[in-house]
């Protein structure tokens, strides 16, 4: 796994949803009641940017069709039937660091 430095310019005390680069990685950087997630930028149904939606417990929610996913698992709501990727986050002292599973690191998992 390689960790990214995600470059902020909001205070992080404070809830937001934001778009990310985290290495070539567009992804959805998400303060929620005071926990940093991070999630896929795009919504598996028709590519939204998940960055504009809103949150409410533990759910993004898709400005597009009101799709819900799971911030921790990146579940679908129920009847669903999809997922968005979700990545680990570590607040450093220098900084929020967002995790990515490398190619490399996806072809080890395959073989175990
Ligand atoms: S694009 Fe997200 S629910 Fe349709």
């Amino acid at each position: 796994m390689k960790w990214h430095r995600i470059e902020l310019s909001s205070d992080i005390s404070n809830p937001f949803i934001k778009k990310a680069k985290a290495g070539s990685k567009n992804i959805c950087l998400v303060n929620f009641e005071s926990k940093l997630y991070a999630v896929s930028a795009k919504c598996p149904h028709a590519r939204a940017d998940l960055s504009e939606g809103l949150c409410v417990r533990k759910l993004i929610v898709c400005p597009y069709h009101r799709h819900t996913y799971n911030l921790e698992t990146g579940k679908g709501g129920e009847g669903q039937n999809d997922f968005i990727e979700t990545y680990p986050v570590e607040v450093r002292d220098d900084g929020v660091y967002v995790g990515v599973n490398t190619l490399w690191d996806k072809l080890k998992s395959g073989f175990k």
